[in-house]
């Protein structure tokens, strides 16, 4: 390769796009190259919100495959909340007598009962102790980044008395 060319590697999605270029075209060409990833990402976004829908019934015989509860659990795992603090548990429910007592609870929604999984979504009360696995989980037990981290943590336990479940509730909408 001459220094006419640049080589670079942009992630898109989980692919990998290595691309030559044009070094003295490199800025205008790196340009149309994010705008165009960048437009396509957005369209297929807009897309994907058109062709989506809330189904009201499911067929029981059909189950949702591992990978793909894999890739439903990790999007609930990185959804960003207030503080990232993520109030809640979620409980990810298969037994059938389970599903359908909680139809029974929930206005006897069919979708309920014959869905592959059901995922409950409930607020944690308990937010002095979501606030200590949180920095417990930020600081990797390290006692040092702990003590770097002890401003935010200030911050932090000075307003969970000022969160209501309210609030709580409100960060398992955003997950969800
Ligand atoms: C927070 C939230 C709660 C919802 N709860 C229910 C529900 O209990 N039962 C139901 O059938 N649909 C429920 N929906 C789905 C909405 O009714 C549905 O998204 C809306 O009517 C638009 O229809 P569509 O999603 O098919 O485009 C809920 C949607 C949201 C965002």
């Amino acid at each position: 390769m001459t220094n006419d060319f640049f080589y670079d590697y942009l992630l898109y999605s989980d692919i990998l796009i290595p691309f030559y270029l044009k070094s003295s075209e490199k800025n205008t060409s790196l340009f149309c190259f994010h705008f165009y990833l960048f437009f396509h990402k957005f369209m297929s976004f807009l897309a994907n919100l058109n062709w989506r829908y809330a189904a009201k019934q499911f067929d029981p015989a059909k189950k949702v495959s591992e990978a793909d509860l894999d890739k439903i659990t990790e999007a609930i795992r990185l959804t960003p909340t207030s503080f990232g603090m993520q109030p809640y548990h979620f409980f990810i429910v298969t037994n059938q007598q389970k599903k359908e007592a909680i139809q029974a609870a929930a206005w006897n929604q069919p979708q309920v009962g014959t869905c592959s999984h059901l995922i409950v979504m409930c607020a944690r009360n308990d937010l002095i102790a979501v606030k200590d696995e949180y920095f417990d989980a930020m600081s990797g037990g390290d006692s040092e980044v702990r003590a770097k981290l002890a401003g935010f943590e200030e911050m932090v336990t000075g307003f969970i008395p000022h969160a209501s479940p309210e609030w709580a509730k409100k960060q398992v909408y955003i997950a969800q």
